[in-house]
């Protein structure tokens, strides 16, 4: 018999005949004091502090679940489990931080833990630097996806217990200055989007049960309190979304844990619930007041011309292949200080002063708090974004995978050239009278998978959608796709099938 303890969001402890192995734990305030665990899992911290673990596992660099605080006061002598990313971040953290034994698993490669304990590493094979952990506990196998994307084609099946993203975890739509109605239809799109892809999930790997985890977290800063209304953000709670999970998926169990609730597995699943499932937030927030409330502490910083110079050259002399003629005018909002950028390899002068005022194509409202530790390279855009303390207004409303690209990346090169890389495969697959590239342009989906009916061909990750003759991207953002017409009427059959499922 094996126990699968949750500490909440995406945290486990699982334990196999006598191997224990920590997953993900997560207890302090992440992304510039702004997200906290939902429900509060603190009373479960002295356990994990204290407690004997063979291995940790840490899925990715998201403050959520590389949670520094909290590894900096578990035992040196923990082995590592990582993943093998390109930019090799995680070694480089567990080693800064002094952990000793660290072993950086490549996608699907093995280790075994114990006797009957085999974990298996997934990664999302893209530029994005996410992983998942299969593991096999004499034949019982847990799927920990957290919020990792591994290509569908890639997932394996015949999974007892799956545990997975169903809440948001991103900026996109709610920092953005739409107004209410967009807005509105902006989230339901979002929110429709993610429990699509953990419905495919779900049926992809066969799993019996399902585990929401993963998220909501929750924003204790009375600043960004808009954005624990489950109603209009991306991030619901379960309980919005059991129903629709239920239809979508009848065939697989919900196993609905509290933090410090437990599961016996092996000849089926024993659950032992009881631990929280929601929270009183105001009371969570006084709980919490010195944490949250030392992003404010202090006198506003401000930041010079001069320092936005530098970082962007800085930012841009490091990601010139990737960036190649791109180029793109923004603006730069923090306090009452502002400034107009030209980003692009061609141009000379980052900022520009003196010229007759234009509009940006891309505006970010930014604090000079988070501007300052960006310009001091003490947290990134990625983070900073995730925050939910940057305000976001673009012209026109298309994504642009480059310029988020940089901001997000630009700091691990190693990632911006994999996205170089993924633009310039030229892997084709043929189906439906198509030949269309293999994976898709925006984070390198396999288009196997891809929707293709009423003349549109939909990628099953994030759901953007192309004109199937043409490939022009129709939703959600402009880039195209490479599509020939190889057989007319195969093709016209599918004009002719119903829209997405
Ligand atoms: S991977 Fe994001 S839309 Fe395809």
């Amino acid at each position: 018999m094996s126990t699968i303890r949750y500490l909440g969001h995406a945290g486990f402890v699982v334990e196999h005949r006598g191997t224990r192995i920590l997953m993900d734990p997560w207890f302090f305030p992440a992304f510039l004091g702004s997200w906290f665990p939902y429900p509060d899992n603190r009373f479960l911290l002295d356990d994990v502090v204290s407690g004997e673990f063979d291995y940790l596992y840490v899925s990715h660099a998201h403050e959520d679940h590389y949670d520094e605080e909290l590894l900096r006061k578990l035992d040196r002598s923990t082995k590592v489990i990582v993943a093998k990313y390109r930019s090799k971040v995680m070694v480089r953290h567990f080693r800064d931080l002094g952990f000793e034994n660290v072993t950086a698993l490549a996608h699907r490669e093995s280790l075994e833990l114990g006797p009957g304990l085999t974990a298996t590493m997934l990664l999302d094979t893209s530029h994005k630097e996410d992983s998942g952990l299969l593991l096999d506990l004499d034949g019982f196998r847990f799927l920990d996806l957290n919020d990792c994307n591994t290509p569908m084609s890639e997932l394996p099946g015949d999974i007892d217990l799956l545990a997975a993203q169903f809440s948001g975890a991103m900026w996109y739509p709610n920092c953005y200055d739409y107004p209410p109605a967009v807005m509105a239809e902006k989230v339901a799109g979002v929110r429709a989007d993610l429990m699509d892809t953990l419905y495919r999930k779900v049926k992809l790997t066969g799993a019996k049960a399902y585990l929401p985890s993963a998220g909501p977290a929750c924003f204790l800063d009375p600043e960004l309190t808009q954005y624990n209304d489950r109603d209009a953000t991306i991030f619901p709670v379960w309980e919005q979304v059991a129903e629709g999970f239920a239809q979508a998926c009848p065939e697989t169990d919900v196993v609905r844990l509290g933090p410090g609730d437990y599961l016996d597995v092996g000849n089926g699943i024993a659950v032992h619930a009881g631990g929280p499932l929601e929270e009183d937030l105001d009371a969570y927030r006084e709980r919490r007041r010195d944490e949250w409330a030392e992003f404010h502490a202090g006198p506003e910083p401000e930041v010079s011309l001069r320092e936005i110079e530098q970082y962007f050259h800085t930012l841009q002399t490091w990601n010139k292949r990737f960036l190649g003629d791109f180029s793109k005018d923004i603006r730069l909002v923090a306090g009452t200080a502002d400034w107009d950028v030209r980003l692009g390899r061609l141009a000379e002068h980052f900022v520009i002063e003196g010229e007759e005022p234009y509009d940006p194509e891309y505006t970010l409202l930014v604090s000079p708090r988070v501007l300052r530790a960006i310009v001091d390279g003490r947290t990134g855009w990625e983070e900073a974004l995730l925050s939910m303390r940057i305000g976001l207004h673009r012209e026109p409303d298309v994504f642009d995978l480059t310029f988020m690209g940089l901001l997000r990346y630009g700091n691990h090169p190693a990632q911006t050239m994999q996205m170089l890389r993924e633009r310039q495969n030229t892997e084709t697959i043929e189906r439906d009278g198509l030949r269309l590239q293999r994976f898709c342009p925006h984070a390198g989906e396999d288009l196997t998978f891809a929707e293709i009916s009423g003349g549109r061909i939909e990628c099953p990750r994030h759901h953007w959608i192309w004109d199937a003759r043409t490939g022009e991207c129709v939703d959600k953002a402009s880039l195209p796709l490479r599509v020939e017409v190889l057989d007319e009427q195969a093709l016209r059959k599918t004009e002719n099938a119903s829209g997405s499922e």
